[in-house]
C-alpha cells in the first residue's frame, strides 16, 4: 500500500549528510538499495542521485508500526524516512561517502513499493546491454550512468556560461527543415498539409547558422539535437547533439581560440583537468602521413614510416607491383614484438583486410640479428639491411608493411596502429590528448558517384593560396577547414565558410552542381549572400563524444539517457513502430511491399 508524503518535506540527499550533521533530525527519501533483518534491527541501505545512506530500525526507537513497515522494505521501494543523525554504532564503511554515519529511524512510510527488477540495480552492472536497454529507467537508477548524466548536464552549463560570457547568443533553429549538407542520409518527415512534400531532420544547423550571420546575430552557439541516418558505431547515433558555434569577422585562429578555451574549461570544471594551450596543431597531410589518420591518437607512437623508395625495384612483386600502379609501400615498426607468434599474426592480417589490404608483409628482426620474413627471400641483403634501417629496426622489433593506394594504405596502417597499441596496452588512459588538424583537402574524389566531393561541406573556404587550383586541380585544393581531436576521437570540426558568391559558383561547379541544383537545394543561402554577409566561420563540437571521453565509457550510449541501438531503434519504447493506416492516408503516403513480393 502506498502512503502518501503528506506532511513530509525532505530535507536532504542521502549523499549530502556528513559527521557534520550529527544529532540533526533529517528527512530523507530514495529507493531501497538492501535491507538487512538482524532480528530487532534491521538496516535499509537508502539510494537516491546523491549516493547512499544507512539507516538503522530498531522497534524501541520506531515504533511497532515503524518496525513493521521496515520489515516489509525491498529492493526498490520507494521510502521516506525521518530520524536522527548518528555516528555509526558499527564499524565505518570506507567504501560509502556517507560511511560514518547512519540515521536512527523514528518514521518510515512506503510511498510506492516495487517488483523485484529484472536485474540488480548497481554500479558497473554486469548485466547484458540489451536488458539494461529495454528496462532503461532502471539503469539509469545505477550511479555510473547517474554519475555520467549528472556531468553532461555540469558540461552543458559550464558551456553555456562560458559561450554567454564570451558574447555568444543561443538561438534556436528549426527541426523541421529542407535538406541539409552533411552528406549523410536526412531523417524525413511527410507533410500532411502539403502532399508528397517532405521535412528533412536537420543533419546540423549549418545554413541557418550561417543565416543568422547574415542577419548580423555575429556570435551565435545552440546546443543542438541533429540527426543523421548512417551506419551506427559506439561513437555515433542517428540522433545527437552537438555544441554548434558560429563567428562573424573572423578567422581560422578565433574559432580555434574560442573553442580550445571553452574545451579546456569544461576539462577544469568536468575533471579537475588542465589543459596546456595552444593545443598543438598538425596539418592533414602530416597527419595521415605520421598517423595514417586523420583523427590520430597521439598517447603512442608507432609512426608510419614511407619506406617506398627502399623497396623500388626489388625482386618483391607485392611491393614493385604497388609501386607500378602509382601506390606506396608502408609500414609501422612494433617495438619488441619479434617473436609474436604466426597465430597473433596472421589474426593482425584478417584484421588489415577488414580495411582493404590485400595483406600485410611482416619482416621480423629476431634477437640474433637474424631476420623472419614473409617476403625477405625476395630481398638481397643490403636490400633487406636498407629496409630495416629506414624503419629504425632493433634486434627485436617487427615491422609490418602495406602496399597498395596510399589512401588503402593509410587506412590500414592507421588502424592497424591503434589495434597493436590496445593490444599491447601501449595507451596511457589517463592521458588526454587533444590534437587541432587543418589544412584539410577541400575535396575528396567519390569512386561511387565518380565525382569530386565536399569533404567538410560546400560552403567551406578553400586555402587562398590555392584558390587557382580549384578547376584545373581540384584534388590539390586545401580547405580553410579544421578539426579537433581527442585521444584519436573527432571530438568537432568546423570550417571558414566561402562568402564570396563568385568563390561559391565555383565550388558548387568542381563539385558538379548546376546552378539549377545549387539554387533548388541551397538557394535561400545564395540569396541571402546578395544582401551583404560578414566574413564567418565556426565549427560543431560533438557532446556525446566529449561526455563520452571525460568519463571514460566506451561507447556514446553510455552518455545519453535514452539512446537506440545499432539498427537505429530503441529497446524501451521498439521505435520506429508501424503508424495506423488513418495516418497514412492522411499523410496521403501507401506503403509498397518489400521487394521479392509483388507491389500493389
Ligand atoms: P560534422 O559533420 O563534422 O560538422 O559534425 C561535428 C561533430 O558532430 C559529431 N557527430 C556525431 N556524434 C554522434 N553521432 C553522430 N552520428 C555524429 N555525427 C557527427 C562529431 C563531429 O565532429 N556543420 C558542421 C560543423 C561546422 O562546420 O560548423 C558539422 O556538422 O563529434
Ligand atoms: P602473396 O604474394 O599473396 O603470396 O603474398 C606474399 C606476402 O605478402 C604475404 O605475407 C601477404 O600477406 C603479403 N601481401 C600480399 N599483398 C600485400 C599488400 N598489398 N601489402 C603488403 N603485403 C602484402
Amino acid at each position: 500500500m502506498a502512503e502518501s508524503m503528506k506532511g513530509l518535506k525532505r530535507t536532504h540527499r542521502c549523499g549530502e549528510l556528513s559527521v557534520a550533521n550529527v544529532g540533526e533530525t533529517v528527512t530523507v527519501m530514495g529507493w531501497v538499495q538492501k535491507q538487512r533483518n538482524k532480528g530487532g534491527i534491521i538496516f535499509v541501505d537508502l539510494r537516491d542521485r546523491s549516493g547512499i545512506l544507512q539507516i538503522i530500525f530498531e522497534e524501541g526507537d520506531c515504533g511497532t508500526g515503524n518496525f513493521a513497515k521496515a520489515e516489509k522494505m525491498r529492493s526498490e521501494f520507494v521510502v521516506a524516512v525521518t530520524g536522527r543523525v548518528e555516528e555509526r554504532s558499527g564499524a565505518v564503511n570506507e567504501n560509502l561517502a556517507t560511511g560514518q554515519i547512519e540515521i536512527r529511524a523514528k518514521e518510515a512510510r512506503v510511498l510506492s513499493e516495487a517488483e523485484t527488477p529484472p536485474f540488480p540495480i548497481e554500479e558497473g552492472s554486469r548485466t547484458k546491454e540489451e536488458l539494461r536497454l529495454k528496462y532503461r529507467y532502471l539503469d539509469l537508477r545505477r550511479p555510473d550512468l547517474q554519475r555520467n548524466l549528472i556531468l553532461r548536464s555540469k558540461i552543458a552549463t559550464t558551456i553555456r556560461a562560458f559561450l554567454s560570457r564570451e558574447g555568444f547568443l543561443e538561438i534556436e533553429t528549426p527541426v523541421l527543415n529542407k535538406s541539409t549538407p552533411e552528406g549523410a542520409r536526412d531523417y524525413l518527415v511527410p507533410s500532411r498539409v502539403h502532399p508528397g512534400c517532405f521535412y528533412a531532420l536537420p543533419q546540423s544547423p549549418q545554413i541557418f547558422k550561417q543565416l543568422l550571420m547574415c542577419s548580423g546575430y555575429d556570435r551565435y552557439f545552440q546546443i543542438a539535437k541533429c540527426f543523421r541516418d548512417e551506419d551506427l558505431r559506439a561513437d555515433r547515433q542517428p540522433e545527437f547533439t552537438q555544441v554548434d558555434l558560429e563567428m562573424s569577422f573572423v578567422d581560422v585562429d578565433d574559432v580555434m581560440d574560442a573553442t580550445e578555451r571553452m574545451v579546456a574549461q569544461v576539462c577544469r570544471e568536468a575533471i579537475g583537468l588542465q589543459v596546456a594551450l595552444p593545443i598543438p596543431r598538425m596539418t592533414w597531410d602530416e597527419a595521415m602521413n605520421r598517423y595514417g589518420s586523420d583523427k590520430p591518437d597521439t598517447r603512442f607512437g608507432m609512426e608510419l614510416k614511407d619506406v617506398s623508395k627502399v623497396v623500388e625495384g626489388c625482386g618483391f612483386g607485392v611491393f614493385t607491383g604497388a609501386l607500378e600502379a602509382g601506390g606506396s609501400v608502408r609500414g609501422i615498426n612494433v617495438k619488441g614484438q619479434a617473436e609474436m607468434p604466426r597465430k597473433k599474426i596472421d589474426a593482425l592480417v584478417e584484421y588489415a583486410r577488414g580495411y582493404g589490404a590485400k595483406g600485410l608483409a611482416y619482416l621480423a628482426v629476431m634477437p640474433d640479428g637474424t631476420c623472419k620474413s614473409s617476403f625477405a627471400k625476395f630481398l638481397t641483403e643490403d636490400q633487406l639491411q636498407a629496409l630495416v634501417a629506414a624503419m629504425e629496426g632493433e634486434a627485436g622489433d617487427l615491422l609490418l608493411f602495406a602496399a597498395d593506394r596510399l589512401k588503402t594504405v593509410w587506412a590500414v596502417l592507421g588502424a592497424l596502429r591503434v589495434e597493436l597499441a590496445r593490444q599491447l596496452g601501449l595507451i596511457d588512459n589517463n592521458r588526454f590528448d587533444f590534437l587541432w588538424v587543418t589544412q584539410f583537402p577541400q575535396f575528396e574524389w567519390s569512386e561511387e558517384e565518380e565525382r569530386y566531393v565536399a569533404m567538410h561541406h560546400p560552403f567551406t573556404m578553400p586555402m587562398e593560396e590555392d584558390l587557382e587550383k580549384l578547376q584545373e586541380d581540384p584534388g590539390a585544393v586545401r580547405a580553410k577547414a579544421y578539426d579537433i581531436v581527442l585521444n584519436g576521437v573527432e571530438l568537432g570540426g568546423g570550417s571558414v565558410r566561402i562568402f564570396q558568391s563568385d568563390v561559391q559558383e565555383q565550388m558548387f561547379e568542381a563539385l558538379g552542381f548546376t546552378k539549377e541544383k545549387a539554387h533548388e537545394q541551397f538557394g535561400f543561402l545564395l540569396d541571402a549572400f546578395r544582401y551583404g554577409v560578414p566574413p564567418h566561420a565556426g565549427l560543431a563540437i560533438g557532446l556525446d563524444r566529449f561526455v563520452m571521453l571525460l568519463v571514460g565509457a566506451e561507447s556514446i550510449r553510455e552518455v545519453i539517457a535514452f539512446p537506440k541501438v545499432k539498427d537505429a531503434s530503441c529497446l524501451m519504447s521498439e521505435a520506429p513502430g508501424q503508424v495506423d493506416p488513418a495516418q497514412l492516408e492522411e499523410l496521403c503516403l501507401s506503403l509498397v511491399e518489400e521487394q521479392g513480393e509483388e507491389t500493389e
